[in-house]
């Protein structure tokens, strides 16, 4: 069943045909992973990987922290662009003879935005550094808004740089939690995410992931989501969100709220406009004690939304309860713990 989803998450995301991977937990052991098998192939060559470091856009989602505090690694985060993409030439002056990757997202968690990954992928061929593409978010989801029409800049193993991807089965894939994938584009490089190790009584181990007994269940979960789903259903699904963001959005500017960037997908985030000293955590708050459940993002403050296909049928509903909240609070409404507390 795993080589099989992975056959199938290589061909969705244009890898080459001896790209190779392995399900596992979730997004934060794809990445964890990735980073281990960057580290472990630069000392492979003979370098000095202790306290090396990685450099990211500002918008890259803490697991990749959280590898490198595992990895004895340093994390360096870069200011995004006026457009709150990844600016490649900041990072390059971030980057030094120690770096050993560099990474976009497809798309970033706070924003929904997809970084400039071909931009990316020159400068990691000028520095000779990896490219990690974390495609949490978006694996199971661009490559079927991109059949619908949605145009993104090219972010997966279409450009060549590109030496690994994650992403999760358990977002947009619909599959049960606990099942992301970890791609690489080659088996060489795949090689150095294996452990193996042999000097105790009980023979040789070899694993490829974190966990040493793998869960089965969540595997099955996976390759039976992504056969009953099939293209179609994949499709289906991606319209409906779609068209469920479409119509959030247009209905924010009448209530003198704008989005933030350019987002094409399914997660975006909105608040007020530059000089309107709305508090857009009040609003927040007014929502969330009228039963809606979304996330914030700070600098600039706003609300954070990932939307499923079943947001479509009430994304008219949302709209007038939002715009009730904003009408609150500009009327000066109690604003709430600040930032408020987070709901996944
Ligand atoms: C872009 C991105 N990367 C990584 C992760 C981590 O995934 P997980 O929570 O499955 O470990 C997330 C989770 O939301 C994400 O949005």
């Amino acid at each position: 069943m795993e080589s099989d989803v992975i056959a199938m998450a290589i061909d969705l995301l244009h890898g080459p045909t001896e790209g190779t991977g392995n399900l596992t937990s979730g997004g934060t052991e794809s990445i964890i992973l990735a980073v281990k098998t960057c580290r472990d192939e630069a000392a492979s060559r003979g370098l000095d990987v202790v306290g090396a470091n990685l450099v990211l856009p500002r918008t890259a989602h803490l697991a990749f922290d959280k590898a490198a505090h595992y990895l004895g690694l340093e994390i360096r985060r870069v200011d995004v662009d006026g457009d709150l993409l990844a600016d490649p030439s900041a990072m390059a002056d971030a980057m030094d003879e120690r770096t050993l990757m560099i990474m976009g997202s497809a798309p970033c968690f706070p924003y929904g935005l997809v970084d400039p990954i071909p931009a990316l992928g020159e400068l990691a061929l000028e520095r000779n550094v990896w490219l990690h593409v974390d495609a949490c978010v978006g694996g199971y989801l661009n490559p079927f808004a991109e059949r619908e029409g949605v145009e993104l800049p090219e972010w997966d193993f279409r450009v060549p740089a590109v030496r690994s991807i994650s992403a999760d089965l358990h977002k947009y894939g619909y599959a049960a939690k606990g099942a992301s994938t970890i791609l690489h584009r080659t088996p060489e490089q795949h090689a150095h995410q294996v452990f193996s190790g042999s000097d105790w009584p009980a023979g040789a181990m070899t694993t490829p992931t974190v966990a040493g007994t793998r869960p089965g269940g969540a595997i099955a979960s996976a390759w039976a989501v992504l056969h009953y789903l099939g293209v179609e259903g994949y499709r289906e699904r991606t319209r409906r969100i779609l068209a469920a963001r479409e119509r959030i959005t247009a209905g924010l500017a009448p209530l003198g709220l704008r989005v933030y960037g350019d987002p094409r997908l399914a997660l975006i985030a909105f608040g007020p406009e530059d000089g309107d000293d709305l508090n857009i955590f009040a609003v927040w708050k007014s929502l969330h004690d009228r039963g809606w459940f979304s996330g914030v993002v700070a600098n600039p403050n706003g609300i954070h939304m990932m939307l499923s296909p079943s947001h479509e049928e009430v994304a008219d509903e949302y709209l007038r309860d939002l715009a009730d909240a904003v009408a609150t609070a500009r009327g000066g409404a109690d604003a709430g713990p600040n930032p408020p507390v987070r709901y996944a």
